[in-house]
C-alpha cells in the first residue's frame, strides 16, 4: 500500500490535537473565570425589590434594630424575612397612602405575602446557621457588608467555601465581642489578633472542628 497521507500528515495531526487540547483548557479557564466572577456571583449587583424598602432608611436613618425584622437571626439558623404586618405597625399611620408602599397594602389586605427577591444564598448541600455566628461574636457586617448604608441590598462577599474557610481557619482574626455583634459601624481594634485570640478562648470556639468537612456538608 502507498502512502496516503503525506509524511508531514503525523505532524498536523499532533498540531491540531495539541491545538483542541489548548482549546479545551483555555474554555476551562474562561468559563472558571466566569462562574467565579462577581458578575456571576452577583456581588456590588443591588437587586430590585418588589418594594422600594430601604435600610438605609429604616436601619441607618430610623436606627431600628435588625431583629425587629428578622426575629430569628439569633435564635435559629436562618433569618426571616419581616411578615407584613411588622411593616403595618407604621405603615398604617406613616405614608399611609403612599404609592411606594401600594404592595405592601395589598399584601396586608389580601394574606399573601410580599414576594421578596433572595440576595444571598449557599447551595442546598451546604449547611448554614445564623445563630451560631451571631452568639460567638461574628458581626452582621462581615458577611453583609453595611446593610444601614444600603438603599438595596446586594452581596458584598462572595460567599465561596474558601471564604468561609477563610474565617475558619483564623476566627481571631474577625470574631468581636458579641455587645458589637449588631453594629454595623464597627471598627477592629489595632490589636485584633490578641483580642481575637481571648474572645475565641472565652467564647469557646473550637478551632479544631471548624474546617471538618462534616459540620458545612452534613
Ligand atoms: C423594618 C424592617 C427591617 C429592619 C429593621 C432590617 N431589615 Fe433587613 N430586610 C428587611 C426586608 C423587608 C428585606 C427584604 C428586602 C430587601 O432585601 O431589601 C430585608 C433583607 C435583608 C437582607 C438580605 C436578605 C437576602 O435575601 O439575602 C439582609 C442581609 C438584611 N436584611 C440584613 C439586615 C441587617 C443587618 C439589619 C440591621 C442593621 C436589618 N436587615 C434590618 C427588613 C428589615
Ligand atoms: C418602626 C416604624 C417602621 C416600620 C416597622 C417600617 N417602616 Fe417604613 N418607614 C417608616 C418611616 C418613619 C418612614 C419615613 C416616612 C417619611 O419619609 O416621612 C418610612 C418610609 C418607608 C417607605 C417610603 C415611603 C415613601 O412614600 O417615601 C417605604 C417604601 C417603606 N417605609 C417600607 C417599609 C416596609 C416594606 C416595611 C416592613 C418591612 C417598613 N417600611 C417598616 C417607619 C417604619
Ligand atoms: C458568618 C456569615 C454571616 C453572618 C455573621 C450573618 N449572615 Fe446573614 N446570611 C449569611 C449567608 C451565608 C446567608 C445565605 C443563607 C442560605 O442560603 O441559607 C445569609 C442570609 C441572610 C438573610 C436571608 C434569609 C436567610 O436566612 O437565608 C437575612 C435576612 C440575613 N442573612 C440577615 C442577617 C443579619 C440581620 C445578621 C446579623 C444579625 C446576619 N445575617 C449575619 C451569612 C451571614
Ligand atoms: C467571619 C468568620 C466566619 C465566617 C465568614 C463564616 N463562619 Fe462559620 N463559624 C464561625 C465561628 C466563629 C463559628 C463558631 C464555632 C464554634 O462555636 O466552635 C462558626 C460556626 C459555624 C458552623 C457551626 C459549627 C458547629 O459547631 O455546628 C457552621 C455550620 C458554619 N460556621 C458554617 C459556615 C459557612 C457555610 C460559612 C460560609 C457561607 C461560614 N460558616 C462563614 C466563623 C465564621
Ligand atoms: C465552613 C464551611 C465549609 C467547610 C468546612 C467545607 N465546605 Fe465545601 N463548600 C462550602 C460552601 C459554602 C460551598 C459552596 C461554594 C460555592 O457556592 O461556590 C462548598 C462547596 C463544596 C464543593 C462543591 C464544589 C465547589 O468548590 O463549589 C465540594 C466538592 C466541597 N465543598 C467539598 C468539601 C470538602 C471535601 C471539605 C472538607 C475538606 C469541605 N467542603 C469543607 C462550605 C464548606
Amino acid at each position: 500500500m502507498g502512502q496516503i497521507f503525506p509524511r508531514n500528515a503525523n505532524l498536523l495531526m499532533r498540531l491540531s490535537i495539541f491545538a483542541g487540547l489548548l482549546l479545551a483548557v483555555e474554555l476551562t479557564l474562561i468559563l472558571g473565570v466566569y462562574f467565579r466572577s462577581n458578575y456571576f456571583r452577583q456581588i456590588n449587583v443591588a437587586i430590585e425589590q418588589p418594594v422600594p424598602y430601604s435600610h438605609q432608611l429604616h436601619a441607618g436613618v430610623l436606627g431600628i434594630d435588625c431583629r425587629y425584622c428578622h426575629i430569628s437571626v439569633d435564635k435559629s439558623s436562618f433569618a426571616n424575612l419581616p411578615a407584613t404586618e411588622v411593616c403595618m405597625t407604621c405603615h398604617s399611620q406613616i405614608k399611609s397612602n403612599s404609592p411606594k408602599l401600594a404592595v405592601v397594602r395589598e399584601s396586608y389586605a389580601t394574606g399573601k405575602p410580599v414576594e421578596w427577591l433572595r440576595v444571598h444564598r449557599v447551595p442546598d448541600f451546604v449547611y448554614f446557621n445564623h445563630s451560631i455566628h451571631i452568639n460567638k461574636g461574628i458581626g452582621c457586617s462581615n458577611c453583609h457588608g453595611q446593610i444601614n448604608t444600603m438603599a438595596v441590598v446586594w452581596q458584598t462577599q462572595p460567599l465561596y467555601m474558601g471564604w468561609c474557610l477563610n474565617c475558619h481557619r483564623n476566627p481571631e482574626k474577625y470574631i468581636r465581642p458579641r455587645d458589637q455583634v449588631f453594629n454595623m459601624d464597627y471598627v477592629q481594634p489595632a490589636n485584633q489578633l490578641q483580642v481575637g485570640a481571648d474572645l475565641v478562648k472565652q467564647y469557646g470556639v473550637n478551632k479544631a472542628q471548624l474546617t471538618n468537612c462534616s459540620i458545612c456538608h452534613r
